[in-house]
């Protein structure tokens, strides 16, 4: 056979011709990270898959929230000046703000948390610095959820 023969597969011929026939198969070779029954379970679970899908229905909502805050605070009736505390205490006698603001909180600081975990995952190189960051962001992030949720159900109008 010369040498720039080709098989039917457009593939050239292997160097000293083919051992393998009907009767003599060529082994099959598995693709790569094809898993089958051996392969070991992976212990590496989905976090991250829905930590990224998190993020983006977070931002949906985090949209109308953020949106429709900015504008009935900052816009609406008077812009910003009318903002105080008799103002605080009005929308805070209402459920409907109170879990409006409630879901705010926690949507915002849980993006804004998971978001910063994951520029310093990508920045900081020494596991130690990642470590420290990690630690004080979650810390930052688990007491302002707190007294946040605590001050919304908490809140008395009539405190002197
Ligand atoms: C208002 C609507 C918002 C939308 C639509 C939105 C959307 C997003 C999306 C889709 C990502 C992922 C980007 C990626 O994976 O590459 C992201 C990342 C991030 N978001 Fe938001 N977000 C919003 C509000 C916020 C708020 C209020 C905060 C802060 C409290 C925040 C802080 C962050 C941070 C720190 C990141 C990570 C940036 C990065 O990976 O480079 N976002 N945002």
């Amino acid at each position: 056979m010369a040498t720039t023969e080709t098989t039917a597969s457009g593939i050239g011929p292997v160097e000293g011709g083919s051992v393998h026939n009907v009767d003599n198969p060529a082994p099959l070779i598995e693709a790569p990270r094809k898993r089958t029954k051996k392969s070991p379970k992976s212990t590496r679970g989905n976090f991250e898959m829905y930590g990224w899908l998190f993020m983006r229905l977070s931002g949906i909502v985090l949209v109308v929230l953020v949106l429709g805050h900015l504008l009935i605070q900052l816009v609406l009736d008077g812009g910003v000046s009318k903002i105080g505390f008799a103002f605080v205490a009005g929308r805070w006698a209402s459920p409907f703000w109170q879990v409006w603001d409630l879901l705010m909180l926690w949507l915002a600081m849980l993006h804004g948390a998971n978001g910063l975990r994951t520029v310093i995952n990508d920045y900081a190189e020494r596991a130690n610095t990642r470590l420290w960051l990690k630690g004080l962001l979650y810390t930052a992030t688990v007491f302002t959820i707190l007294l946040g949720t605590l001050v919304i159900f908490t809140f008395d109008p009539n405190i002197r």
